[in-house]
């Protein structure tokens, strides 16, 4: 049994992200884990400055004020990190680019996170529209020895509910019975 942290990409509720991460996070449930969904564009998030600060600052505080701090106490009660997102550009939504930034702070060194996983959707129907996130993804498994629960994309989906009755739904359902075991 684990505890999930769910990043949500998305800015669009009810969209074709939001609907992947659902099944992930009612698969994880069931097999019992519990799941707190982080929508990143429904907080204050703003980008990193590359100060630095937060590696002189007593408890690595950082010089920005928004939202962060109340994330990080998320992220760090977490075994699992799971990341949902839409294609934006072959990249990454800017909200959840600029959280994940954040993580650059040394207050990532008190996480016990051990598994991270990947859903993403994206418009276009080449699978290589996804390369990039992935390549991002497989360095952030490397860097930090962490170990890969799943990667599930789903490509040709534009508007919501373009993914209803798609296979990845239950692919993604799959990702979340497993992704807390073992640990
Ligand atoms: C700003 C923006 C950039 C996008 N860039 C891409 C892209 O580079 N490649 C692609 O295939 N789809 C792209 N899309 C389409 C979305 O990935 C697609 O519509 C997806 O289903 C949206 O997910 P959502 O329903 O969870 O919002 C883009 C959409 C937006 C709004």
């Amino acid at each position: 049994m684990a505890h999930i942290a769910l990043l949500i990409g998305s800015p669009r509720r009810g969209g074709n992200t939001e609907t992947l991460a659902l099944s992930f996070s009612e698969g994880a449930l069931s097999a019992g884990n519990t799941v707190d969904a982080i929508y990143a564009s429904e907080l204050d998030i703003r980008p990193c400055r590359g100060c630095n600060y937060c590696y002189r600052s007593e408890g690595n505080k950082c010089a920005l004020c928004d939202d962060m701090p109340r994330v990080y106490e998320r992220l760090m009660s977490a075994d699992v990190i799971a990341v949902a997102s839409p294609v934006y550009f072959y990249s990454l939504p800017s909200p959840l680019k600029a959280l994940i930034d954040r993580l650059h702070s040394p207050i990532r060194n008190s996480f016990r996170v051990r598994r991270l996983c990947l859903l993403s959707v994206c418009a276009d129907s080449r699978q290589s529209v996804f390369d990039s996130i992935i390549t991002m993804y497989k360095s952030v498994l490397g860097y930090f020895s962490l170990e890969d629960g799943g990667i599930v994309t789903a490509p040709s989906v534009k508007d919501k509910g373009d993914i209803l009755g798609r296979g990845e739904i239950a692919a993604a359902r799959k990702v979340g019975e497993e992704i807390g075991k073992g640990l």
